[in-house]
């Protein structure tokens, strides 16, 4: 996620600034309106001067009743005890602020934007003019209930969560002379004309539970709900925007430019010239509700993009895909599944001809229309009429049947879907957002650190976390971590049961000679052991390692589950941050392969005993480069696997698997799978050492890949291999090789393409197999079956990715 594209952002250049930017920059800095009513046109301050106030200071009334509004919820009302364990004040800094700590009245009338802002920045943290990353200043940023009003953006820092009370969401109110891009800006861009950080290295952060209200603004003025080009591990849930939808109105909901996202879900907007008007490498986006915009979903440009459960109504476009027109389209492909569309002219606008490159690759799987008369536009005319009806399965693009490609753009039979996916009663997959226990009083949870673990990175917490662990299961409670790092020295086991909520992003660090053996795996966390059945829900943390840990499986998952068990929001992190001894001083790249930087077995075991698995919003990590070092060194280390999954009935949405040395997924033996979108990198080392004769041996009980047929090239960790496992439907995957000895010259567009030879691999029994618009970077074969090659990259060029719409064997 280093790797920025030269092609896709000089071509973003000239649409962001048509489109996007220069609208948002008459708001701007540089604006000349000046707002003629600031206050006067207030909803709240109406209600603030009516005569119920008689002779009392308005402000101190509006602020008493919305205080006593705020309806408790635990992780206001916990006891705050998180650390930042390698911060260099860890007794000073605060991990959790409260906005009214720092003066924010939330009265609808009081401009709060300074105190908002304060209370991001505070401690020392790192913002967007120090372009820097940091893992050592993590802050969750709480907005009780209440209006808050804002005349400037409020700028998020890194490592930061932004949530809201979900129990009475709290309403940030743009003024009417409102300035800045976003009122919530995720990267604000400096005067140098850039973005303060690199979108792609923008991770771990979120916003929650908050209504953006930009009602206030001028319609015909450029504005932005949240401005948001951001990397992995990064989410928004639960936010509402509402806007203008006046005739002309310039509003814009969600602007995103570039990045390599990320995931979002459960969000309503209104109004505006676009609901979202966004552009990244790849998303996914789930249960994204828009109506009333001109257009409800603007692609600026992408490789890979998922939406499920979109809920677009009465915008004139749907869904625009035509950026740059015939000939030069922008957006390389989208798939859209179980998803609805109503009241709107056109749902999808396209600039696909027949006769060209794959880009504007498009899956419509899923998909009810009411009263939609044209479903797809393209360049000539309606290519799908619509009306009031359900595409079950329509595409554009590149197909291999599994041989190809053929050039196609039509209906097509949609795989049947395993019935354990589906949610109860429905044809559409099951889902589940990430739980907030918004319901459950303060007293169902138990805080790890009340219960005897530092979190302070050197004390070893395994016993007062183990027995925390278990008393909290069995007793029902919700278990509380903390911030902190917590290193642990032997295997911590989540029994059956077990619900597990991080503050910020703890870290469990997995430290010692338990970890010390190669060939001998041994987990770091175990979600039940072999045979346990039960469910349990796991959220907003990271699993790391610290100095050699050649022998550690991060996550190995046994549990077989009921629908409903899994993790959100939690990821690993394997080296280059603080406190790992896995950084630029111990793993530099110049350094050939030591056991110091050898790191883990493996990310993640789905393991053949664990069903009813539930993933959403994880990555999957090792460091490429060093998060806390100030120019964002590279760094070599090692981890052997990613993603193995052997089990059965896998919900894998918004996962990405990066820089394991043998593979990134692998599903092998297993069944029923749904994903997407799934994003990996090789690492950027290879091919040396490459994929067979790195540091860690193959285990042939884990049916690891041994390379031994690569095809000619250089035979560099596959993305994705698929091994004797039936029933699969990939909604969107991009596996990207960009590096060759560190090097980008292999992966530029259109040629040579060619940092490795081969990325994703079919193998054995396999059936009933489906992948949706499949991008590849700088790989030659994009599809291998059994060592023969399927697809080559020359047939599918489409933007800087190369895209096959459609692959089924
Ligand atoms: C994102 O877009 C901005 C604005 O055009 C550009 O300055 C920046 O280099 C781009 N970043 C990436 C990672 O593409
Ligand atoms: C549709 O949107 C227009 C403005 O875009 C609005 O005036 C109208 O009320 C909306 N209709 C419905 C049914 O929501
Ligand atoms: C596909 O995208 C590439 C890169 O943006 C562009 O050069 C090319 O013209 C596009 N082709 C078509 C047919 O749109
Ligand atoms: C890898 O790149 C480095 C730095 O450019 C170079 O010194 C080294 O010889 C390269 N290794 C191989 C095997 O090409």
């Amino acid at each position: 996620m280093l790797f920025a594209t030269v092609i896709s952002c000089l071509s973003f250049i000239a649409c962001c600034h048509a489109r996007a930017l220069g609208s948002s920059a008459v708001a701007g800095v540089g604006s000349t309106e000046k707002p003629l009513a600031k206050h006067t046109s207030s909803p709240s301050l109406t209600s603030v001067s009516s005569p119920l106030c008689l002779g009392t200071p308005a402000v101190d009334v509006q602020a008493i009743s919305e205080a006593s509004d705020d309806p408790s919820y635990w992780l206001a009302d916990i006891a705050h005890q998180g650390i930042a364990a390698f911060n260099p004040n860890p007794s000073t800094y605060k991990v959790f602020r409260n906005v009214m700590d720092y003066g924010a009245k939330g009265d609808g009338v009081t401009d709060d934007t300074a105190a908002i802002n304060a209370a991001i920045s505070d401690g020392g943290r790192y913002g967007p003019a120090s372009g820097e990353t940091s893992t050592t200043t993590p802050a969750i940023v709480y907005f009780p209930a209440g209006t808050y009003l804002i005349s400037t953006s409020i700028i998020d820092y890194y490592f930061t969560q932004l949530i809201g009370n979900p129990n009475s969401i709290p309403v940030i109110k743009a003024t009417a002379g409102f300035t800045g891009l976003g009122l919530i800006d995720g990267d604000q861009y400096q005067s140098s004309g850039n973005q303060g950080w690199t979108s792609t290295n923008v991770f771990y952060r979120q916003i929650r539970n908050l209504k953006l209200d930009l009602t206030n603004i001028p319609a015909s003025l450029g504005a932005t709900g949240i401005h948001w080009p951001t990397g992995q591990a990064t989410s928004i849930q639960n936010v509402e925007i509402e806007m203008s939808s006046a005739s002309g109105t310039q509003h814009q909901g969600i602007f995103i430019e570039n990045g390599s996202g990320g995931f979002l879900t459960d969000i309503t907007i209104t109004g505006g010239l676009y609901g979202a008007n966004i552009g990244n490498q790849q998303f996914t986006m789930r249960n994204l509700v828009i109506s009333d915009a001109v257009t409800c979903i603007s692609q600026i440009w992408d490789w890979g993009w998922a939406y499920q459960g979109l809920k677009l109504s009465n915008c004139t476009t749907a869904l625009s895909i035509n950026n740059g027109g015939a000939g030069n389209q922008l957006v390389g492909s989208v798939t859209v599944f179980d998803s609805t569309i109503q009241d709107c002219p056109t749902f999808v606008t396209t600039a696909w001809e027949t006769s060209t490159s794959s880009n504007g690759s498009l899956i419509l799987e899923n998909i009810v229309l009411e009263n939609v008369p044209v479903a797809v536009e393209g360049p000539s005319g309606t290519v799908l009429a619509g009306g009031t009806t359900t595409i079950s399965a329509w595409g554009q693009g590149h197909k291999y049947t599994p041989n190809g490609p053929t050039n196609f753009q039509g209906t097509f039979t949609a795989p049947t879907r395993p019935s354990a996916l589906l949610a109860s009663g429905s044809s559409n997959y099951y889902t589940k957002s990430k739980p907030q226990y918004s319901a459950s009083p303060t007293s169902s949870f138990v805080s790890i650190r009340s219960a005897g673990a530092t979190g302070d990175g050197s004390t070893d917490d395994t016993s007062a976390i183990q027995s925390a662990l278990t008393s909290a299961a069995s007793s029902g409670k919700i278990l509380y971590f903390d911030a902190g790092t917590y290193k642990v020295t032997d295997t911590l086991y989540f029994p059956p049961g077990s619900r597990i909520v991080g503050e910020s992003y703890p870290v469990i660090m997995a430290s010692g000679s338990v970890w010390s053996s190669i060939t001998n795996p041994v987990p770091v966390i175990q979600v039940g052991k072999c045979g346990d059945t039960g469910s349990i829900e796991w959220s907003d943390m990271i699993i790391s390692t610290e100095g050699s840990a050649p022998g550690a499986t991060l996550i190995q998952w046994n549990l077989a589950a009921e629908a409903g068990s899994g993790m959100w929001d939690v990821h690993t992190r394997i080296g280059g941050f603080t406190g790992s001894q896995q950084q630029v001083a111990q793993c530099p790249t110049s350094a050939a392969v030591s056991a110091a930087c050898e790191v883990a077995y493996m990310s993640m075991h789905i393991t053949s005993s664990a069903s009813d698995v539930y993933l959403e919003n994880v990555w999957l990590w090792t460091a490429d480069h060093d998060l806390d070092s100030a120019d964002s060194t590279r760094i070599s280390v090692y981890s052997g696997r990613g993603m193995l999954v052997e089990g059965k009935n896998i919900w894998l949405y918004g996962t990405a698997v990066e820089h394991h040395s043998l593979y990134q997924y692998q599903f092998s033996g297993a069944s029923s799978i749904v994903a997407g979108f799934i994003q990996t990198e090789t690492p950027y080392y290879q091919p040396n050492p490459n994929a067979a004769n790195g540091p860690y041996p193959t285990n042939s009980a884990l049916n690891d890949p041994d390379y031994s047929s690569c095809l000619s090239g250089n035979c560099d960790a596959l993305g994705l291999r698929v091994l004797n496992t039936d029933d699969i439907t990939v909604y969107g995957a991009g596996l990207y090789s960009f590096f060759n000895n560190y090097s980008t010259e292999c992966s530029t567009f259109p040629t040579p393409e060619n940092c490795q030879s081969e990325i994703f691999s079919v193998e054995g029994t396999t059936s009933n197999l489906v992948v949706y618009t499949l991008s590849t970077v700088g790989t030659t074969n994009m599809i291998v079956k059994d060592g023969t090659s399927l697809a080559v990259v020359s047939d599918n060029l489409a933007t800087y990715a190369a895209t096959i719409a459609y692959f089924t064997l």
